[in-house]
């Protein structure tokens, strides 16, 4: 599969190692949370090298200097419910003072659609950066369709940050939104009948909450 030029692989040894581990079916809920947490905080750190930055000055023990600060309005993070819940706390812990909105979006197991059932983001927050979490890319349609209820908000600025992504998810993604970067740990295989990815590390949801 050609790559779209929106699509980027965080191709860390730290991230592959970890990856093993999250995909591995005997890891446990508590552990399974601590990876992804992990590895959130390094595909995170990738989608976030290029935000804008503003010279400061500050004093360290032996001198006046100029440094470098954040030169961001708010940054929003939007986890997909359930799953993209999982991956909260890693990306709050590198932006500590991001804001959080909440989109529930789920798939009807029969039709594989994207189904609506909630959706709050802060107000009057368009010029900020949004930060649309899942684990999972599958067949991309929650995560196009969180992206175009965010535009039709006149949000522009906006990364969709995953951990494991399907290349139909990622051809779906790329195509409705050229213009939204992703950022993910792999891409795997392909999809199976049940729109699964493939070797996946099964429901993510599921596996973060235990509720298998
Ligand atoms: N959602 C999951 O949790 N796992 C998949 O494999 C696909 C979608």
């Amino acid at each position: 599969m050609k790559l779209p030029p929106n699509f980027h692989i965080v191709n860390h040894s730290l991230v592959q190692h970890k990856m093993t581990f999250l995909r591995n079916k005997d890891t446990k809920p508590k552990e399974f949370r601590e990876l992804t947490d992990e590895i959130t905080m390094l595909v995170a750190a990738e989608a976030t090298k290029d935000l804008p930055l503003k010279i400061v000055e500050t004093e360290t023990p032996l001198t006046k200097t100029s440094s470098k600060i954040l030169d961001v309005k708010d940054v929003v993070i939007v986890p997909i419910l359930r799953a993209g819940l999982g991956m909260v706390n890693g990306l709050t812990k590198l932006i500590p003072n991001a804001k959080i909105g909440y989109v529930g979006l789920e798939r009807d197991h029969e039709t594989h659609k994207p189904v609506d059932y909630y959706f709050k983001v802060p107000s009057k927050a368009e010029d900020n950066i949004f930060m649309v979490i899942d684990p999972m890319l599958a067949t991309g349609g929650t995560a196009i369709a969180t992206v175009e209820k965010l535009k039709n908000l006149g949000v522009h600025t906006i990364k969709f940050i995953c951990l494991i992504s399907a290349p139909e998810g990622v051809k779906a993604f790329s195509t409705s939104h050229p213009d939204v970067d992703i950022y993910t740990a792999v891409l795997d295989e392909k999809l199976n009948s049940q729109k699964y990815i493939v070797p996946g590390l099964g429901d993510a949801g599921d596996r973060l909450f235990g509720t298998e």
